[in-house]
């Protein structure tokens, strides 16, 4: 089996100048999602049809090294999806096996559908599969049209449908599974004869009835599914589609999501049971959450996280982080990229936090900034603590160490680099440029002198 995407399309609705399987749907480029459905089925060396914009798309393979297993192919012009599919001729001539045909523009399309289709084909021992789905609001799709007996007679798209045919509800999803020694003589009898001047890759349809091919079809059941994008309105209906239906299988899954209309969820989180999820949430990437944590409301997790059980984030963004169980973070943290809290540690409100590892029972509870910073176990950091980590003439970051069993007064700053050893105290506002040895209390600020009967003096002379 060999795939081909279709994506040389202009994509004119969209009003973009980005390629629009480059447009993103939740966390991911729908090319993306569609590649992603494609690697939980075995297909050989497969390829995609650029054209507008092919520049992108082809940086974009490049970039994510897809472009040993999708190779692009050049449509110029595009002169519509079954001229696209003509383009890959001469790449297949030897070529006798399934060829799986996807629109570029569908992003949601779940593996299990592909596997459907693809048993459908094999099992109807067919030379064409199409995959159809019923929908209440037909509007833009391809209408299968049927005979008495059920037979797919033609596909016919929306600009030149005639009334009893806008009225069909079964559409044509835009993905097909070809026997390719069937149909390839099929490309070269498309003739653009219709509305929108194309070589219609529905017109197969046609071809093949002619010239008594199997026409097979599986129907999907979700209509969700076969939601596909050619509008701005089309992209944000494929956003909240693919996080309900992430959703409702993390709820399959025994995860507490309070408010779905108001959570954004991508296809790569795995969360453990017993979790609630409270609105306002956005978690994007490769996510994995323990049991029973609290997360949100308002918390914006990405890249890849880790969480473990029992811990609670609130009102926080977090990316590219490990937290370990029963942690406690936010409100309105900061956790940013290669941190690393091990286990009941506290992150509080307004403290950011980057690049730095902090061990068990630490607590940073109010207005820090942490970076570039290692924190042994069972310490506190006051109020207002910040660790400057930069020199901004030379552009250097320098590292700070913080023992075990430490107490850092409120509104400290150490200047990195500096190490503080275990069992430390630092006196409240001390500026620390020198280590602090094991057991020391380190002090550092000029000494409180108060000048005795100033105010009565002063204003005895002011009155007088
Ligand atoms: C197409 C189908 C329609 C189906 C719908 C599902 C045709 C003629 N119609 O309509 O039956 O219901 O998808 O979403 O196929 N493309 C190229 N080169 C071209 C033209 C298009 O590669 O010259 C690509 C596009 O980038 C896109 C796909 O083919 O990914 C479909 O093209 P689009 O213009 O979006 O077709 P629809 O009108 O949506
Ligand atoms: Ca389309």
């Amino acid at each position: 089996m060999k795939a081909v995407i279709l994506a040389a399309g202009q994509g004119k609705r969209m009003k973009s100048k980005l390629a629009k399987v480059l447009h993103c749907v939740l966390d991911k480029p729908m090319l993306t999602h569609i590649i992603m459905a494609l690697n939980n089925i075995e297909i050989g060396k497969s390829f995609v049809i650029v054209g507008h914009n092919k520049e992108q798309i082809e940086n974009y393979l490049e970039f994510n090294c897809l472009n040993s297993l999708f190779e692009p192919i050049t449509q110029d012009p595009p002169l519509g999806s079954g001229h696209a599919l003509m383009q890959v001729t001469p790449q297949l001539i030897d070529y006798n096996g399934d060829l799986l045909v996807l629109n570029g523009d569908m992003p949601l399309i779940q593996p299990k559908t592909l596997v459907n289709l693809i048993a459908t084909h094999k099992n109807n021992n067919s030379d064409l599969t199409i995959l159809t789905a019923n929908v209440s609001n037909p509007y833009g799709f391809g209408r299968i049209v049927r005979d008495a007996n059920n037979n797919i007679k033609a596909i016919v798209e929306e600009k030149d449908a005639n009334p009893p045919e806008k009225i069909i509800n079964e559409i044509n999803v835009g993905i097909y599974c070809f026997n390719w020694a069937s149909i390839k003589n099929g490309l070269n009898n498309l003739q653009p004869n219709n509305v929108q001047g194309e070589y219609y890759l529905t017109d197969l349809i046609k071809w093949a009835n002619l010239n008594h091919l199997k026409i097979s079809a599986f129907t999907m059941t979700d209509f969700k599914e076969a939601c596909g994008v050619n509008s701005r309105a089309d992209l944000s209906l494929a956003n909240r589609y693919l996080s309900d239906i992430n959703i409702a299988k993390l709820q399959d899954e025994g995860v507490t999501i309070i408010d779905p209309a108001s959570t954004w969820i991508g296809s790569n989180v795995k969360i453990g049971i017993d979790t609630i999820i409270s609105p306002n949430t956005i978690l994007f990437d490769n996510i994995s959450i323990g049991e029973n944590c609290l997360i949100g409301p308002n918390t914006s997790i990405n890249g890849t996280v880790n969480i473990g059980n029992n811990c609670e984030i609130k009102a926080s963004f977090l990316n590219n982080c490990n937290i370990g169980n029963d942690c406690k973070v936010g409100p309105f943290a900061n956790i940013r990229f290669n941190t690393n809290l091990e286990s009941h540690v506290k992150v509080g409100n307004f403290v950011e936090v980057k690049a730095s590892s902090i061990s068990d029972h630490t607590n940073v509870s109010h207005l820090s900034y942490i970076g570039d910073t290692q924190i042994g176990q069972n310490s506190n950091v006051g109020a207002g603590t910040i660790t400057a980590n930069y020199n901004h003439l030379t552009k250097e970051k320098f590292k700070t160490i913080i023992g075990s069993n430490v107490a850092i007064g409120s509104n400290c700053v150490l200047v990195a680099p500096v190490k503080v050893g275990d069992s430390t105290l630092l006196a409240a506002g001390s500026v620390i440029t020198k280590e602090v040895p094991d057991g020391a209390l380190a002090v550092a600020r000029q000494r409180q002198a108060n000048k005795l009967d100033y105010v009565k003096v002063k204003s005895e002379i002011l009155e007088s």
